[in-house]
């Protein structure tokens, strides 16, 4: 994700082309930003935010906008924005910190340059800030995830296994990634991690994302079918599995790309165990459980279809839940910017995530 601060777009690779070709797209309005991120273009909850972040900077340019005084413009992007995709919490936490800044400009609380609400060009810069703030707390939690999980796993014996599921790299967020910033640390540390990747049916972001991410760093991994975890686990491949997540509540319960709930049932069985990484703007502490986190639903033809060819029959009955709920019970672990939580009750949490929530 690159900055409009200077060409007045957001640049972002094309997370749908990929692995195939490496292609950039520009985004010059809100529109095309919350499309980017409906088609999943950008991905992942962490990216999400921080396009979405860069997308409401272009809200007082926009044509569509045009006629609204500039501060109500942002409000209407964000309004807009947080419609594009509706589990991953960091797109309504990006938001918010938006708004915020349009209403401190509005309110001439930044500065006494701002006190009239019409002053576009000050508002854009502030706008611009902002997003970047952002994009570089997301590199910094990207970074102590790294450490804090690479500490966590520092028992793993040289060569282990790590099996991941969706794409929790460089490619969702504007960092190192979240699972694989452990592995990319540990790595660092002389580890040399083999990561098992899961396909991830029905997008296939393991198998498009994740190994083309991890090959490009020169990290060993072994693309599986999903149907092919309970092997690996049981034939005791793999030393620890570790996911990213969409949202996790209160309690532990941790909303993944779907299938993650049944990797977690099977590592269970196996016992190996099972973290999720993931930064403290994923963390929604107003729910008290993962029961209550809204779970987006994808057309049919990402089943039926999803990579052009038709591999099921027109017309069939699906049923496609972009996400599933882990619960706390078969989590070993969250790995966080603020520390390990290995304790998973609504105390530990809260007192790790939300004493400097920012
Ligand atoms: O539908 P996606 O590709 O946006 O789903 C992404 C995931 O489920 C990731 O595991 C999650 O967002 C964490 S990314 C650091």
């Amino acid at each position: 994700v690159s900055s409009p601060a200077d060409t007045g777009h957001l640049v972002l690779i094309d997370q749908t082309r990929l692995p195939g070709e490496v292609m950039e797209l520009r985004c010059r309005t809100v529109q095309e930003v919350w499309q980017a991120i409906r088609q999943l273009s950008v991905r992942g909850a962490p990216a999400i935010g921080v396009a979405a972040a860069y997308g409401v900077c272009l809200a007082p340019h926009d044509p569509q906008y045009q006629e609204m005084d500039p501060i109500a413009s942002v409000h209407a992007a964000c309004d807009y924005l947080a419609t594009s995709r509706p589990t991953a919490v960091n797109l309504f936490w990006a938001l918010d910190r938006m708004r915020e800044v349009a209403a401190q400009t509005g309110a001439g609380g930044l500065d006494a340059a701002f006190a009239l609400p019409a002053d576009r060009p000050a508002l854009c810069r502030a706008l611009i800030d902002e997003a970047q703030r952002i994009a570089q707390l997301d590199r910094e939690t990207c970074a102590a995830i790294g450490r804090h999980g690479a500490d966590l796993l520092v028992d793993l014996p040289v060569g282990a296994g790590i099996l991941t599921h969706c794409n929790a790299g460089a490619l969702a967020t504007a960092g190192d990634g979240t699972a694989l910033a452990v592995v990319y640390e540990l790595a660092r540390r002389g580890k040399r991690p083999h990561v098992w990747v899961d396909e991830t049916r029905p997008l296939l972001q393991g198998a498009r994302l994740t190994t083309w991410e991890l090959m490009q760093r020169g990290i060993d991994c072994t693309l599986i079918c999903d149907s092919m975890a309970p092997l690996v686990l049981r034939d005791g491949r793999v030393g620890a599995v570790v996911t990213g997540a969409d949202r996790i509540a209160a309690n532990g319960d941790v909303a993944n790309k779907v299938g993650t709930y049944g990797l977690a049932v099977q590592a269970d069985v196996h016992g190996v165990p099972f973290y999720v990484a993931a930064p403290h703007t994923t963390f929604d502490l107003h729910l008290p459980e993962g029961s209550q986190i809204p779970i987006e639903m994808r057309p049919d033809a990402e089943i039926t279809a999803g990579m052009g060819t038709m591999t099921a029959p027109a017309g069939v009955a699906c049923l496609n839940p972009a996400f599933d709920v882990t619960p706390a019970r078969l989590i070993r672990g969250l790995i966080t910017d603020r520390g390990a939580i290995t304790t998973l009750d609504q105390g530990t949490i809260a007192a790790t995530i939300a004493a400097e929530r920012g």
